[in-house]
């Protein structure tokens, strides 16, 4: 990793952060659903920076040669537990508007739904993760998963995840199992692709 600094990223870094995010996922259904697109994506990791600072952790990693910003990662920890039910994603009032808002919100309830079920009281929830497509394979994505697993221990935490079948792996790798499998098929949305994802946990280890 001596290529690649990590660190806090803070509000002034978040135009650059969401655009390495676009570029890494890129192909990622699930993502397009969540983060519709990239000013959207801003204003709410901005609005989480403003509001839950104290329980929410955006890192970047740099590439040392050019400071540009490759990688990156949000996690929660919500050390009072977090109510998933009554705060779920927070829509916004426009999420209704039409149907792909309408969508949205059921498989953002859909999610929300499986996290309940994998944890209750304390926990971390790994939010987001992505590497550069550029930069991928050299340790970035592991550098920034394994600073959190850390805290989850330290903290003695459950963590959880959602992973994509291209994820699975690196969670497995520090720790996380498969809880279940979802291809988030919601039954009143028939004509929509299939959006696999594993929900993975991992209890802390004692340190
Ligand atoms: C998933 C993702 C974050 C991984 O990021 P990354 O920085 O490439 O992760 P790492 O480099 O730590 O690990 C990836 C692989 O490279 C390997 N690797 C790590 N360092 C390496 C090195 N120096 N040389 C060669 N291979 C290396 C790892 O062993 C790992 O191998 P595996 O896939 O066989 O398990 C990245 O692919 C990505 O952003 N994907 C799109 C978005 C996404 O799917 N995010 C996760 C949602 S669950």
């Amino acid at each position: 990793m001596s290529k690649y600094t990590v660190s806090n990223a803070s509000l002034s870094d978040l135009p650059a952060f969401t655009a390495c995010q676009f570029r890494a996922f890129a192909n990622g259904p699930l993502h397009a659903i969540i983060f519709p697109n990239p000013t959207d994506a801003k204003e709410r990791h901005t609005k989480a920076i403003v509001d839950d600072g104290d329980e929410v952790v955006f890192l970047k990693a740099t590439d040392n040669s050019t400071g540009d910003i490759v990688g990156g990662i949000k996690w929660c920890f919500y050390r009072r537990g977090y109510n998933y039910t009554t705060s779920t994603a927070r829509p916004s009032p426009e999420s209704y508007s039409t149907e792909n808002g309408a969508y949205r919100q059921d498989v953002l309830n859909a999610v929300v739904q499986k996290r309940v079920e994998m944890v209750n009281g304390p926990h971390a929830l790994l939010d987001l993760l992505f590497t550069d497509p550029d930069h991928q394979h050299q340790g970035i994505g592991s550098e920034l998963v394994h600073w959190g697993c850390g805290e989850a221990d330290r903290t003695n935490m459950t963590a959880i995840v959602e992973a994509s079948p291209a994820g699975r792996r690196m969670y497995e790798k520090h720790g996380f199992v498969v809880h279940e499998f979802s291809n988030l098929k919601l039954e009143q949305w028939t004509d929509k692709p299939l959006l696999p994802q594993y929900f993975m946990v991992r209890q802390s280890k004692p340190r």
